[in-house]
Parts: C-alpha cells; structure tokens; sequence
C-alpha cells in the first residue's frame, strides 16, 4: 500500500480542457459559487429546475432528526413522468432514448413516445396485478430494453423494485426477494453472455421452489417472464405470465400520479463488512434531482447531439443512477449492450461506439486495463473519433490505466473524469467537472458543487493537505440513502456511529489522501469489503458460503491486489479430517471455487483456494487477515508476535507455495 501511495503522490501531469471545449461546456465556475453561497438554496433551484413537480416544495431539507434527513418533501413528482412523459410532451417524442445492441448483433432503436408507451401498458398490467404504492418487485433481467421498461413501469405505480444483477444465484436472489418481501418477480428466460444463452428463469424458479420447512412466508404472487434467450422454461400456471401475452393487449393510456417526494423509489443490495447484504433504500425527489444534475454537469450532457454510453449493467448502482435515471431524467440518447466487452471479438465494445458515434463513454477501470493488456491494436481499428468525453467509476484508477485511457481510446484530445460515490450515495460525489477542472491523472478531485466532503484522523479532525485518512461526507445530500430496509439500526450504526460526536459525519469506508492542493486521491476500501472488478464483495459472505460446505472446518477470506481487477478473493480453508483423507487438496480448491460460485454468483468465486492446516489467530481468537493477505500478494509476512502460535504463519507460506 506506502509503496502504491508513494507512486501516487508522485504523479504530476495535468491535464486542462482545450479552449474549445471549455467554451461549450454545460457547467461553469458558477455552480460552485451558487453552491458555496447557499448550499440547500441551491440544490433547490436545481430540483426545480431539472424536474417536474405536480406539486411544488416548499421546504428543501429537513435535517432535524439526523440521520435521518428529508428533502422536498412536502412536494410531489411522478419519476417515470419526469422521464418519459414530459419528454414527448415538450416535443422530443422522436428522440431516441435508447439505442440498444444485443450481444449477437440485433439491435432495436426506442424513441421517448415508443418507450413512454410502452411503461404505460406495462404500468397498466402491474395495476391488473394488484402491484400499487409501496409494493416491492424484485427485477432479474438481462441488459434488454424491457429491463429499463420494467423499472420505470414500477415507479410509475409508486412501487419499489429491487433489481437483483442476473449474475447472482437463486440463493442469492431467493434471499433479496424474501428481504424485502416482493409481490412480483420479472424476469427472462435469458439473455446473452459471452455467445451463448444464460438462463434467468430456472433461477426464480429454484429461488421460489421449496419452501417447506424453511419457515419464510411465500409473497410473490406472479412471475412476469420476458422471452429473449428462446432456451426451455418450466412453467407454474396461475403464478407465471409471459410479458409478450399480457403487455401488448394492455392499454397504452395510463396517467401518471404524483407521489411524495420521499415515497422510496428502490432497494438496491449491496455487500457489507457482515455475511448479509443490506438494502439500501432511495427515495424519489432528492434522488433524481442529484442523478440528473450530475449526469448533465459531470458528463457535459448536450441532449440534441450526444450519444451516452454507460457501460454497466443495470443490476449495480451506476446501471440505475447513470443508464435508468440520470440520462432519461435529461432526455438522453443512450447506448445500450447486452453482452460482455469480448463477445463475438476482442474489438466488439469500440464497434459499438464506431456504429453509433458515441460521444461520452462512462466505464470502470477493471475494463480499461484488460484492454489495455490486450493491446492498443485492436481499439485502433476502428473510428473512435466521435469520443468527446471519458468517464470512469467503480474503484480507485490507477494513472496508467487513465493515461492509456486518455491517450488511445481518448486520442489524446477528450477530458477523463474520475467519477467517486457509492450505492449509498446515490449519485456521484466527487469528481472533476470537465470544461473547469484541470485533471490530474489517479484522482478524483473535488467535491462537486453542493457536495461537502473531508479527509479526517480517527477522532474526525481533518487531516491537512499532504496527508491521509478516512473519508467522510460532512452535510446531507440530495440523493443520500435514506436507510438500510427493514433495519434502521444497522444504518445509524454502519455510517453514522463512528463520528457522532461530529452530528452527521457519514463515513464511507473508503481511504483517503488530499494532496497539496487539497484535491482527493482515493486509497481503496479501509473494512472487510473487497473491491473485484469495480463489484463490492464482503469478506464475511464469501467465509460463510464457504463454511457452508460440509468439508469446510474453517475459512479465511482477504481481499489480495490484483493486476487486471484491482483486488481478487483469496481464500484459505481448513478441511474436515474426513474429507482431506479422501481428496486431494486440489480437486477441493476447485470444488469449493465452484462452490462458491453457485452460492453467491460467478463473480464471487474465488481466485485462488489454499487449503491449509490452521489459520493465524490472536489469543482472543481472532483471524489475522492482515497476514494473511501478505501470503496472498507474495509479500514478507509481517509483524506475527500478536499471534497466539507464532509458527502458523510459515506452516501456512509453506503449505501455499
Ligand atoms: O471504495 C469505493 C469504490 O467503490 C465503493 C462503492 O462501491 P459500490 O457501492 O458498488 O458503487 C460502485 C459504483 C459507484 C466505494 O466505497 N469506488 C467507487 N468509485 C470510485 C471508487 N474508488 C476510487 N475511485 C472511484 N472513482
């Protein structure tokens, strides 16, 4: 970490935006000193500005009962009406809102009044249903248009989707839909990875299969299945209904209904220090208005000429804030891509941009540095002159990976903005604006305007310039999240406890540094949650998937730094006596791998399993993951003399070599 930290602080290219763009650009030096001079005045004006309210606010922020904050709240907006609706209304019927490519290479280009239609009749079949205001519908789909459809239908109703990423296993998604008690699950029988099917609906259906015994109350009622993989399904009459079957003969005509601006919009999962993920809960108002105006500020959004390009999956955070919300809010035309960056060929993400002329390209860094191992030959074979602007999100990039990114998907020429925020934030947090700041290469820069954001020591006193620390957020924001579902506690005392004697310091897990101008440079995650591919895993859900296995005794799992995905899951594993006599430890690293894999979702399966004959712990029983995360990089063991057995730790480098 000092070694990365030392690389880091030396980085001194800057990069200003050429006059040409700084002359276009949407956001100025304005918005900061708006946000400076009064900063809930100012997001505010922003929320009436960029949206819709059927009935207007009179109060922005209620921070009385931290925190626990509103904001807007006594106004009312219909978020699918602001993303939608007013959109053709206002004339822009004929734009394009999505321009979306499937992995084998169909494609289907959606205007604002086709995909405003479309939500209508699909809003019109939740209401048959009996889906209304405040129920939950868990959304397992596949980058298809109907995905995006479906949650706009849900909020149009005033319900909540919790959309679970169609990588996750049904245990996965049986533990989603049982947490937040969902009355409709939609699906597909499945979509596109990597050139063949993946199936989706076998999934939902082991996910609400037998539950004798399990004592859980079965609330899904009916199961919408969108046919897009043609693959065999099971299907459950009475319960499961094709999309193609009920959504054409609904009516087109549906009325979209104010709702409170603190009427929750969604619960998105995510992965915590513990083994249970958390849902974490946004609301409507606050919510758009951040996503809509960073996604206009940040991405330099002209919405007559742009083309936008988000490449994640609707299934994370970024997928709802910056392919749902954000760009639809801002009457965007959008790319949207089924499949995965390789499939038919190595070049398929930058003939994506060729054939659509995309101007602004948002990605993660896990991506831009698998291509760059493959090699500047294959972006440059095609015409990626239409870029304008870069973006990248998910985890700490490292300054090669974002020169590369400049210089050959970039030409040199467009602005890279190092965007920083969380599931918990909503929106994005910290970032460079792109016809103001001059960027610097690793960084994530500066709080955007409204946002307050600090570096502090462990009692919470700010740091200085040239040192590091753990990050905080110092006010409320607009698209905060306003709780974990169904466990207050475990929101206050997850973000809030560790500074409380600072009344509202949100602490966000993440490392820190601020340079000599004060700009942020992110260190990575500083609890139990590992970062792989820009996707959160906790440690503790991975341990006891692994547990879970009748061979396993024990099991330790770190977070060990990875050249392509930035940190990659290591596990260690005591077997049970009666098992090691009976295989060998390689075939049950490969069993658990894959183990693992079916309990969680591919993207948890470890990288490496090492069987070993102990775990190092402290007297008082504690796992020393510190050490063990040595072992993973390679490195020297460090410091062992808290350890209960001092000798563990050579037996364990022993038994991995
Ligand atoms: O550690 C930070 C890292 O991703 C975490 C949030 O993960 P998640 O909720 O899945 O949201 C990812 C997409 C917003 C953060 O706590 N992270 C995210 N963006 C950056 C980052 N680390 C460094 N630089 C970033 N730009």
């Amino acid at each position: 970490m000092s070694s990365q930290i030392d690389h880091l602080l030396d980085e001194s290219r800057r990069f200003a935006p050429s006059a040409e763009f700084a002359a276009e650009a949407i956001a100025t030096k304005e918005l900061y000193h708006r946000a400076q001079a009064d900063r809930v005045g100012f997001w505010a004006d922003e929320a009436r500005e960029l949206l819709t309210w059927s009935k207007p606010f009179t109060e922005a922020l209620d921070w009385s009962n931290p925190p626990f904050a509103t904001w807007f709240a006594d106004g009312e907006l219909n978020v699918a009406y602001n993303c939608l609706d007013r959109h053709v209304e206002a004339g822009n019927g004929d734009r394009v809102a999505l321009l979306w490519e499937g992995e084998p290479g169909d494609s289907r280009r959606i205007t604002y009044a086709e995909l405003t239609e479309e939500v209508k009749r699909v809003a019109n079949v939740l209401t048959d249903l009996g889906v209304g205001a405040g129920d939950r519908v868990a959304i397992y789909l596949p980058m298809i248009p109907e995905a995006v459809t479906a949650m706009l239908a849900v909020v149009r109703v005033g319900a909540i989707h919790s959309v679970v990423f169609g990588g996750f296993s049904a245990d996965s998604l049986r533990a989603r839909i049982d947490d937040a008690g969902a009355k409709l699950v939609i699906t597909a029988d499945g979509g596109y990875r990597k050139g063949k099917v993946s199936a989706l609906k076998p999934a939902v259906d082991m996910a609400l299969g037998d539950r004798n015994g399990s004592g859980v109350q079965e609330t899904v009622e009916h199961v919408l299945v969108v046919k897009r993989g043609g693959n065999d399904v099971e299907w459950t009459e009475g319960r499961d209904l094709w999309w193609h079957d009920v959504v054409p003969q609904a009516s087109a005509e549906h009325e979209a209904s104010g709702f409170p601006a603190e009427n929750p919009l969604f619960i998105l999962y995510t992965s915590g220090t513990t083994g249970k993920p958390k849902g974490i809960l946004h609301t409507s108002g606050g919510y758009l208005t951040q996503t809509a105006f960073t996604h206009k500020n940040v991405f330099d959004l002209h919405p007559e000429t742009d083309v936008y390009w988000c490449t994640a999956d609707i299934g994370w955070i970024t997928g709802h804030s910056y392919v749902v919300y954000g760009p639809l809010a801002n009457g965007a035309t959008q790319v949207l891509y089924e499949g995965t960056p390789d499939t038919p060929h190595p070049g398929r993400w930058w003939e994506v941009v060729e054939k659509y002329g995309v101007t602004i390209l948002y990605t993660a860094p896990t991506a831009i540095r698998s291509f760059m191992k493959i090699g500047r030959s294959v972006p440059k074979k095609f015409d990626l002159s239409s870029l304008r602007l870069l973006g990248s999100v998910g985890e700490p990039i490292n300054p090669e990976a974002w020169i590369w990114y400049r210089k050959v998907i970039g030409d040199d020429r467009t602005p890279v903005v190092d965007t920083w925020w969380q599931t918990e934030t909503g929106a994005i947090m910290i970032s460079a604006l792109p016809g103001i700041t001059e960027t610097k290469p690793g960084s994530a820069q500066v709080a955007l305007p409204g946002i307050a954001v600090d570096v502090v020591d462990d009692a919470g006193v700010h740091v200085g310039n040239g040192n590091g620390g753990l990050l905080v957020i110092t006010e409320p924001w607009p698209s905060m999240l306003r709780g974990i579902w169904g466990d207050p506690d475990r929101y206050v005392e997850t973000y809030w406890e560790k500074f409380a004697d600072k009344g509202g310091y949100y602490f966000a897990g993440d490392g820190a540094r601020l340079d000599d101008d004060g700009d942020v440079w992110l260190m990575g995650r500083v609890d139990d949650v590992m970062n792989v591919s820009g996707h959160r895993l906790s440690t503790a859900e991975i341990e006891s998937a692994l547990v879970a296995h009748e061979a396993t005794a024990e099991a330790a799992v770190v977070g060990a730094s990875d050249e392509t995905t930035g940190q990659a899951v290591v596990a260690f594993v005591i077997i049970k006596e009666s098992y090691l006599s009976q295989h060998t430890p390689e075939g049950l690293a490969t069993h658990l791998r894959v183990w693992v894999g079916e309990q969680i979702g591919p993207i948890a399966r470890p990288r490496d399993v090492y069987i070993v004959g102990e775990l190092p712990k402290t007297r008082s029983g504690k796992i020393m993951r510190r050490l063990l995360r040595d072992v993973a990089e390679g490195r020297e063991v460090g410091d062992t003399t808290t350890l209960a057995d001092t000798m563990v730790m050579s037996v364990i480098s022993a038994q991995v070599k």
